[in-house]
């Protein structure tokens, strides 16, 4: 695991767009991971600017979502798949059908996991995917306890995943879904880079058990200490609680400019 920290959250979106904009330099038609909430979002944002700059082109890209809310309707603004459209997919030139997200708002849940399962393992799986992280450790929806091996599945949101997303919801926890469909934790682990994002104080201890903790369900995100290129991106106050933190700052400055994130 490849610890970057940097002195503010601005700085980190530039990094793992980089990220990208080497893979789809090297692989137009690459498989990229999407995940939804704020910790992304500038990542986004950075990558809508290098489109427009005409830097990168997605429209031989495909993408996966991480995780979609059961039950919303198809036009609510704060379902995933219409989330990531807004954020970031109508904004640059994917191709029709290219963003899939598991379909929250299926008649056969189950049935809908299994394909969103076989549709990703027909796209050659993910290339690059990024994440956040929730405070209580979980990365797509897979909260606490959830099995190390999990594949995408129907899920329960705990009371504190719907009070950190009530935002979102006009402030009411009681108005976020209390299901969702989320890639398992063994389908993340599947891709081939990930990439994750965390900044601010709230995510210190989740921070500090992914990347200093004992791999367990109960951290679901410390089972990325089990990937072979997995790269956290922090901020100074993500990485507030890490003992390693001298050590990753020394490592980073020391790295060769050709290896890349
Ligand atoms: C949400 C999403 C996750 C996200 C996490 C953190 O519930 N399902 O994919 O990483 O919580 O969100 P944020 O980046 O807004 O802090």
């Amino acid at each position: 695991m490849e610890v970057v920290i940097q002195p503010t959250a601005e700085a980190l979106a530039p990094l793992a767009a980089d990220a990208v904009e080497h893979l789809l330099a090297a692989r137009p038609d690459a498989v990229l991971g999407l995940a939804t909430g704020s910790s992304p979002l500038a990542v986004y944002d950075e990558l809508v600017r290098r489109h427009q700059a005409g830097r990168i082109s997605f429209a031989r890209a495909r993408a996966f979502m991480l995780d979609e809310y059961v039950g919303l309707p198809a036009d609510h603004p704060e379902r995933y798949r219409n989330v990531i459209d807004r954020d970031f997919a109508a904004r640059v030139d994917f191709a029709p059908g290219a963003v899939r997200g598991p379909d929250g708002s299926a008649a056969d849940l189950r049935a809908a996991c299994a394909d969103y399962e076989a549709a990703i393992a027909a796209a050659g799986g993910v290339d690059l995917q990024i994440l956040g992280i929730g405070t209580d450790g979980h990365i797509a929806f897979n909260e606490p306890g959830s099995s190390l091996a999990s594949r995408t599945r129907i899920k329960t949101l705990t009371a504190q995943t719907r009070r950190d997303n009530a935002r979102f919801f006009g402030g009411d926890p009681g108005a976020v879904p209390r299901h969702c469909l989320t890639q398992g934790l063994a389908t993340i682990m599947s891709a081939r880079h990930l990439v994750l994002l965390a900044a601010g104080t709230s995510k210190a201890e989740a921070v500090h058990h992914l990347v200093e903790g004992a791999v367990s369900a109960m951290w679901p995100a410390t089972i990325m200490q089990h990937h072979p290129h997995a790269t956290v991106l922090l901020d100074d106050a993500a990485a507030s609680r890490l003992q390693l933190a001298g050590y990753f700052r020394q490592v980073y400055e020391a790295k060769p400019d050709w290896q890349r994130l």
